[in-house]
């Protein structure tokens, strides 16, 4: 990316068609590059065996038991897509107020991320912390008299954080926009001598009706009582993103997220030229759906718009994109 304004030509001297006259030189002049190295593929695991559950929303996507989960996360490994994030359907009989089944040891994401370490270690595993899929209420935070308790819910997030790092996460994932949960993870971390587990923060994360979809896939839409709010941020602001960024940075951050992607694309460049972290964009489940559905009608044509919507986060500054799309794109980028 560069701030220089560009020098232009005049016609008939400059003629900005030649260089998109043919292929080859479309290609030798393009600015941006999307690779299978930019993809993550964001996965959901069900309890049960040899399972799998379309989700009705997100054509495509369905949730699987640990066993096709695996299975998956070694398609995800020889396609070469480096990494994969883990998101529970937990049963609702587990889920509680206090949100304790998030600190099991043996919850069914740390189950996946051992059965999955054990076999593919080759690829890097991303786990979400936050409490809604065990909640009650279906918050990311503990809930006390209809408010989000703040420091009380960080305390459980270091602990979801320690467990999923015993299990063999390679990077954790805050996604449930706590003030100041990053400091006190890493220092969770450092302390139980998980100086090497990595930390994407959340950091702009908005209160997003896109990720209606995934609340169906994780079963958490049906249990929310009101909105997040009063975490989430609000979608009229980009200076406070800069902030949250600053902050997460400052509290050990090792790279950032912006979520959802292609609506906050302004954001995900602002912060990429702000701050030149690893920056990470989240196609969300909403964005997702929109192209299936608009392509299941004829209406788009679906591979050219997927690949089209993954260069835009490419040009915007994105490193890498969490995507539904990761194991089509990989396929249509290694022509296999
Ligand atoms: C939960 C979480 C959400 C997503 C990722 N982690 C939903 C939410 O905050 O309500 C959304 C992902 C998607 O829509 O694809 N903390």
């Amino acid at each position: 990316m560069t701030n220089k304004p560009p020098i232009t030509g005049e016609f008939p001297l400059t003629r900005m068609r030649r260089n998109r006259a043919d292929d080859w030189s479309r290609r030798l002049i393009s600015e941006s590059r999307l690779s299978v190295d930019d993809l993550i593929w964001p996965m959901f695991v069900i309890e049960g065996e040899n399972k799998s559950e379309p989700v009705s929303s997100m054509p495509g996507v369905e949730r699987l038991s640990v066993d096709r989960l695996v299975a998956q996360a070694g398609e995800a490994e020889a396609l070469g897509i480096p990494a994969i994030a883990i998101f529970p359907n937990t049963d609702a009989k587990l889920k509680t107020s206090d949100a304790k089944e998030a600190v099991n040891p043996d919850n069914l994401v740390c189950r996946a991320v051992r059965a999955i370490k054990e076999k593919h270690s080759g690829v890097g595993i991303i786990c979400d912390v936050a409490l809604d899929p065990y909640n009650s209420d279906g918050h990311d935070g503990l809930v006390r008299d209809g408010k989000i308790l703040n420091d009380e819910t960080v305390e459980v997030l270091c602990q979801q954080s320690i467990m999923q790092a015993r299990a063999g996460c390679d990077i954790i994932a805050p996604s449930d926009m706590m003030d100041g949960r990053i400091k006190a993870i890493r220092e969770a971390l450092d302390g139980e001598g998980f100086q090497h587990v990595r930390i994407v923060s959340y950091a702009a994360k908005y209160a997003s009706a896109f990720y209606g979809p995934f609340r169906d896939a994780v079963g958490s839409g049906g249990a929310l009582k009101g909105d997040k709010k009063t975490y989430q941020m609000d979608s009229a602001n980009t200076d406070e993103a800069l902030r949250e960024v600053a902050m997460d940075i400052r509290e050990g951050a090792d790279m950032v997220m912006v979520k959802p992607g292609m609506p906050y694309l302004d954001i995900i460049h602002r912060i990429k030229d702000t701050f030149a972290m690893p920056t990470l964009a989240f196609q969300v489940s909403g964005e997702y759906a929109m192209v299936q559905a608009a392509s299941a009608n004829g209406w788009l044509d679906h591979d050219a718009v997927m690949m089209e919507s993954l260069m835009a986060f490419k040009r915007a500054g994105a490193d890498a994109v969490l995507t539904y799309f990761a194991p089509k794109a990989a396929r249509l980028l290694q022509n296999t």
